[in-house]
């Protein structure tokens, strides 16, 4: 082996530096290789602010960014396992659906996962072609929002169902858009009585369109969806259900309830990534909505749903998660709709058992309750904060009650992908960290 002298190897090193700065610098413009560009942009170092102001984009490829030396921070070094009513743990298909091909949203490749994600979403919820889907950017509430704004005919009032946070959502929707409002109000832990809902629909014939919520998200109430529809029906009203956190957990029944319109989710139950949310319409409404005087531009139910049936969405749309979306489609039609309900029945089933042997109380009577959240009272003595902090330091993040509810109860939700290993594990640590003095 012929063995090189220090200075030679050295000398080789000098040459090659060299000609690699000379290959950095053919790429730039003539006009970014001046004093300031060329000391820290040819050497590949970030841009700092004095050079940032004098930056052209480059006409070609731009100078590869050295490969950081140290590992990035992370906000969790472990899984941490959601147990909030999302978002949720994504499995590893729809995660990498996240990081799928970049595509342009006019092109033909958006158009089909547009349509597909639309079909898909009818098809899995087993909805037939009696129901239309409207995508829209952004969470539940965006959906809400123009599900609201589109579901009422002018001079008519909307009348909803509350008993609970998400109830007041629907009803501070319709005053923010001037709609007139009724509500028929229940407390908290108090499931919706129909009677009353009955006698105001008998006595106010302005009424157009009735709300309610399926599961109320901030008890976990299983409200009387289907008996409500059922009365709308019989006095002739449109009905809207917010079902932004129940579908994929539970069973709805559109056609019994006759749901015109039905706001969902796709980074709840039906475990895709968050912030992307949809409208499902029955054709009746669908047909209807594309007439109305629009409100409202971005969030108009009508001009979207006409643009997304041509095949080409009106603004820009979050791509990667119609990608995320459509794989987690995928997954519950392979899963079934039944599957699914089933799954979040027996994970209800066993953490209740686990949180009675811990002798927690639950906020609702169990008749009441939805299979995907589980409300408690905190146990005396305990801060919410404490047992948060606790849980979360062992890789579990739980939720907290909201308005008259917040320090008084903690909620446990179970949707997205968990494993019966994940779910046995959060009452170990439960057992332990209510243990602690
Ligand atoms: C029943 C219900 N409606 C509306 C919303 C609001 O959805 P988002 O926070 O995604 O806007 C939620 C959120 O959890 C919900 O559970």
């Amino acid at each position: 082996m012929v063995r090189m002298k220090d200075s030679s190897r050295r000398a080789i090193k000098r040459r090659m530096k060299r000609r690699r700065f000379k290959r950095i610098s053919i790429q730039l413009k003539p006009s970014m290789r001046g004093s300031a560009g060329r000391g820290s942009y040819a050497k590949g170092s970030s841009y700092s602010k004095s050079s940032y102001g004098k930056f052209k984009e480059p006409v070609v490829a731009p100078v590869p960014v050295p490969e950081p030396v140290v590992a990035p921070v992370r906000a969790a070094p472990r899984r941490q396992i959601l147990l909030c009513p999302g978002p949720v743990n994504l499995t590893p298909h729809v995660k990498s659906a996240l990081a799928g091909p970049d595509i342009c949203h006019r092109e033909k490749e958006f158009s089909s996962l547009l349509q597909s994600t639309r079909l898909k979403l009818v098809h899995a919820l087993g909805l037939g072609d009696r129901y239309t889907a409207c995508l829209i950017n952004g969470s539940g509430t965006a959906a809400l929002e123009s599900a609201i704004m589109s579901c009422v005919e002018p001079g008519k009032k909307l009348l909803v169902v509350n008993n609970g946070v998400y109830g007041s959502r629907l009803a501070q929707l319709a005053r923010l858009y001037q709609i007139p409002l009724l509500e028929v109000r229940s407390p908290l832990t108090e499931t919706p009585d129909l009677s009353r809902v009955a006698a105001v629909l008998k006595r106010e014939s302005s009424i157009g369109t009735v709300a309610v919520v399926h599961h109320e998200t901030s008890t976990g109430m299983l409200n009387p969806v289907e008996e409500i529809g059922v009365l709308a029906k019989k006095y002739r009203k449109r009905f809207l259900v917010d079902a932004i956190s129940s579908l994929g957990a539970e069973k709805l029944d559109f056609t019994k309830a006759h749901i015109g319109f039905c706001v969902g989710s796709a980074g709840k139950a039906l475990h895709g990534a968050p912030g992307l949310s949809f409208v499902l319409l029955s054709q009746e409404e669908a047909a209807r909505v594309v007439k109305l005087k629009p409100r409202a531009l971005y969030l108009n139910l009508g001009i979207q749903l006409r643009a997304q049936e041509s095949g080409e969405p009106l603004f820009t749309p979050a791509v990667p998660l119609y990608m995320a979306f459509h794989a987690a489609l995928e997954e519950l039609i392979r899963e079934g709709i039944k599957g699914r309900i089933v799954k979040y029945q027996q994970r209800s089933v066993f953490l209740r058992q686990g949180f009675k042997k811990l002798g927690l109380k639950f906020l609702l009577d169990e008749k009441q309750m939805c299979h995907s959240l589980t409300a408690m009272w905190m146990p005396a003595g305990r801060s919410y904060d404490a047992v948060h902090n606790a849980l979360r330091k062992q890789g579990f993040v739980i939720y907290a009650g909201q308005s008259e509810l917040k320090g008084k109860i903690l909620r446990i939700a179970h949707m997205g992908q968990l494993f019966q290993g994940d779910l046995a594990e959060l009452l170990k640590a439960m057992k332990a960290v209510l243990a602690e003095s």
